[in-house]
């Protein structure tokens, strides 16, 4: 018994003194909050005021729906699903949020500024969801951009946790090492409980999906991709502007 315990105790030392194992390809995740309530008001103001507007108007679902891109004046599928201006507008380009942007790019910008220049970081893109009781969105990336971010403007208790997902889960989980779980160790998946005023800022390859809402209210977030200028060509993709228009 006691030979056991001291196996255990060596372990136990060894796995949090490796002499010799180096853990590498660290992957960056910024996470902080703000107390600006009134802010965060008037951005749930405008989020239920894009809700309002798309009455009777075709708009992008969330939930199952995602996936397919589903597009509906469906007022009972909206409500089920839940909405986003994602497929509707470039947020970036109505006036009605320009202050709501400025606010999330200094926000962004005060989270990056320790470790990068953010000196004429831009918006992108901008979109916000209102994910109903059951919404979520399923595992997506955000393509062509380096770094994107959520902003929660409504997150009750049990509104549903995002989860990141290691790209190379597949890797890391197909083979068991000493019967003792996958190789190398530990969890392929970080999960955070959103808070109102929480925002994440992520690599945009990085995988991520929610869980469904289960706090009795709307959850509503703004999505963002941020802009560095030459590596983000692509902006006019998300413009709103079509090819055809865009080539003219
Ligand atoms: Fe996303």
């Amino acid at each position: 018994m006691v030979k056991l315990l001291m196996l255990i105790l060596q372990r136990q030392t060894l796995m949090q003194q490796p002499e010799f194992r180096n853990d590498i390809f660290s992957t960056p995740v910024w996470i902080g909050g703000s107390e600006d309530a009134d802010t965060r008001a008037s951005i749930e103001a405008l989020s239920y005021a894009f809700k309002k507007r798309q009455e009777g108007e075709v708009t992008g679902l969330v939930s199952e729906e995602w996936d397919k891109q589903t597009k509906t004046k469906d007022e009972n599928a909206k409500a089920k699903n839940g909405i986003t201006s994602f497929f509707s507008e470039n947020l970036v380009f109505n006036d009605d949020w320009a202050e709501a942007g400025q606010f999330l790019l200094n926000m962004a910008g005060t989270m990056l500024s320790d470790t990068h220049d953010v000196r004429g970081m831009k918006l992108g893109n901008m979109w916000t969801t209102i994910y109903p009781q059951g919404g979520f969105v399923p595992q997506h990336i955000h393509s062509c951009f380096s770094v994107s971010g959520v902003y929660y403007v409504k997150a009750e208790p049990d509104c549903g946790e995002i989860i990141f997902k290691d790209p190379s889960w597949v890797a890391k989980t197909m083979n068991i090492w000493s019967g003792n779980g996958p190789f190398p160790h530990g969890s392929t998946s970080f999960v955070v409980d959103p808070k109102p005023g929480m925002m994440i800022l992520f690599p945009s390859w990085l995988p991520h999906s929610t869980k469904s809402n289960k706090s009795g209210e709307d959850r509503i977030i703004i999505s963002f991709n941020l802009d560095f200028g030459e590596v983000n060509k692509n902006q006019l993709l998300h413009s709103g502007i079509t090819e055809t228009e865009a080539e003219e």
